[in-house]
C-alpha cells in the first residue's frame, strides 16, 4: 500500500483560491478522515488526489511517484462517491466487473475476483440484480465492490454514507472499518459528520475555509483541540463555549462568568493577565449534577431535559448562551427542579483566548 503526501497543495478556480496550500502526510495503510463544514474544500482536496481536479500549486506524491500530471486511471486510486454512480442497465456483477473489463483483464480472472468481492461484501445472492432492485445499503456495497475489485493502492471516499438512513449508516460505517482492517488499503475519507470521523479515523484532519485547522487522532482532537473551531466541531453535543474574564485569587486563575467564579487549570500561560477576555470550554460529559472534589459550581435553571435512556441532556443558559450538560440517569427520570447547579473540575476545563480563539496550554502551541 502507498503513502499519500500533499505538499503546499493549492486549488484555484480562476482567480478564486479555495484550497490554500495544504500539507498532509498520510502513511501507507492509514485511514485518514477529512472533516469540516460545507464548502471548506474537502471534496476538492480529495478530487485532486484522485486526479479529477487539476492541482493549481504544490506537489502530490502517491508512493514514490509525483502524481500532479498523471491521469486518474494511472494513479492506482479508487473512489467511492455519495451517489454510488452505478450503471443502471448493468447487473451487480457487471457493475463490479466494469473496471476490470475496460482494463482487459481475462474473463476467468474477472469472474473469480467478482465472486471474491461479492463474498466479502455479502452480495453473493444479488449478483444478477440491477441496481434499481437493491436497497440503498446494498447499492453502496456494490459501489465499494467496484472499488475493491481493482486492488487499488489508495481508496478515496466522498461522503459515501450520507444517502443512507441513520441505522444503515451506523451499520455500513462498521463494515467500512472492518474492510479497512482486513484489506489495509490506505484510505482518505471525506465527511461532515464528526461521529463518522471519530469512529473511522486513525487520524482526523479538521478543515475550515480551505485550510487545515488541526490534525490528530480522534482522542487528541477531543482532549486537546487547538482552537474554539475544533473544540466546537469534535464531540457531540459540542463543547460549551462561554465568554468570561480572567481573574485570580490566592490559589490561582479563575474565570469570571457573569459574576460566578469558576476555578481554571493552573496553566503558566494564564498568569498575569487580569481582566483578559477568555472563552471557557466545558464538555457536556464533564459536567456533574452531584458533588465532586475540587469542583466549581455553576448555579443553573434547567429549561429542558432530553432523556436518551441511560443518559439525559440537560439544557440551560449560561452567560446568555445555550449550555448543555450530559448526566447519567441511572434508570430514573430527572425533573427540571432536581438540578440547580452543575459542577466541573478545573482540570477538565479548556481555556481559549477571547480574541484569537487559540487554546492556552495546548501541547502543540506551548
Ligand atoms: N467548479 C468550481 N468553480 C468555482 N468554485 C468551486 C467549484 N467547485 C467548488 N468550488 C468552491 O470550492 C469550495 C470548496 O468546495 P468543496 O466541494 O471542496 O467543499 P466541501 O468541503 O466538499 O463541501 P460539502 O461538505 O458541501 O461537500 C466551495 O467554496 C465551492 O463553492
Ligand atoms: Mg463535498
Amino acid at each position: 500500500m502507498s503513502s499519500v503526501v500533499l505538499e503546499k497543495i493549492v486549488k484555484k478556480y480562476g482567480a478564486f483560491e479555495v484550497v490554500h496550500g495544504i500539507d498532509l502526510e498520510i502513511a501507507a495503510k492509514e485511514f485518514v478522515v477529512l472533516v469540516g463544514p460545507s464548502g471548506c474544500g474537502k471534496s476538492t482536496t480529495l478530487r485532486m488526489i484522485a486526479g479529477l481536479e487539476e492541482i493549481s500549486g504544490g506537489t502530490l506524491t502517491i508512493g514514490d511517484r509525483v502524481m500532479n500530471r498523471v491521469a486518474p486511471k494511472d494513479r492506482d486510486v479508487a473512489m467511492v462517491f455519495q451517489n454510488y454512480a452505478l450503471y443502471p442497465h448493468l447487473s451487480v456483477s457487471e457493475n463490479i466487473a466494469f473496471g476490470l473489463r475496460i482494463r482487459k483483464v481475462k474473463k476467468e480472472q474477472i469472474a473469480e475476483s467478482v465472486a471474491d468481492v461479492a463474498g466479502i461484501l455479502g452480495l453473493t445472492d444479488y449478483l444478477d440484480r440491477r441496481p434499481a432492485d437493491l436497497s440503498g445499503g446494498q447499492r453502496q456495497r456494490v459501489a465499494m465492490g467496484r472499488a475493491i475489485v481493482r486492488h487499488p493502492e489508495v481508496f478515496l471516499f466522498d461522503e459515501p454514507l450520507s444517502n443512507l438512513d441513520a441505522k444503515l449508516r451506523t451499520q455500513m460505517r462498521a463494515e467500512i472499518k472492518r474492510l479497512h482492517k482486513r484489506l489495509g488499503v490506505t484510505s482518505v475519507y471525506v465527511t461532515h459528520d464528526q461521529v463518522e470521523a471519530m469512529t473511522l479515523a486513525d487520524r482526523i484532519v479538521v478543515m475550515c475555509d480551505g485550510r487545515i485547522e488541526q490534525i490528530g487522532t480522534p482522542m487528541d482532537l477531543f482532549n486537546n483541540p487547538i482552537n474554539t473551531f475544533v473544540a466546537g466541531f469534535i464531540g457531540s453535543p459540542p463543547m460549551n463555549q462561554i465568554d468570561a474574564k480572567l481573574t485570580y485569587d490566592d490559589k490561582g486563575p479563575l474565570a469570571d462568568i457573569d459574576g460566578v467564579a469558576v476555578r481554571l487549570p493552573a496553566l503558566p500561560e494564564l498568569k498575569h493577565n487580569e481582566g483578559r477576555k477568555i472563552v471557557v470550554g466545558m464538555r457536556p460529559e464533564h459536567m456533574s449534577i452531584t458533588p465532586i472534589d475540587d469542583a466549581s459550581e455553576l448555579p443553573v435553571t434547567l429549561d429542558l431535559i432530553e432523556t436518551l435512556g441511560s443518559e439525559a441532556l440537560l439544557h440551560t443558559m449560561v452567560a446568555g448562551k445555550p449550555f448543555v450538560a450530559k448526566a447519567e440517569t441511572n434508570g430514573k427520570a430527572l425533573a427540571l427542579e432536581d438540578v440547580t447547579s452543575l459542577r466541573i473540575a478545573a482540570k477538565e476545563i479548556k481555556v481559549f483566548d477571547g480574541e484569537t480563539g487559540m487554546a492556552f496550554g495546548h501541547p502543540g502551541t506551548a
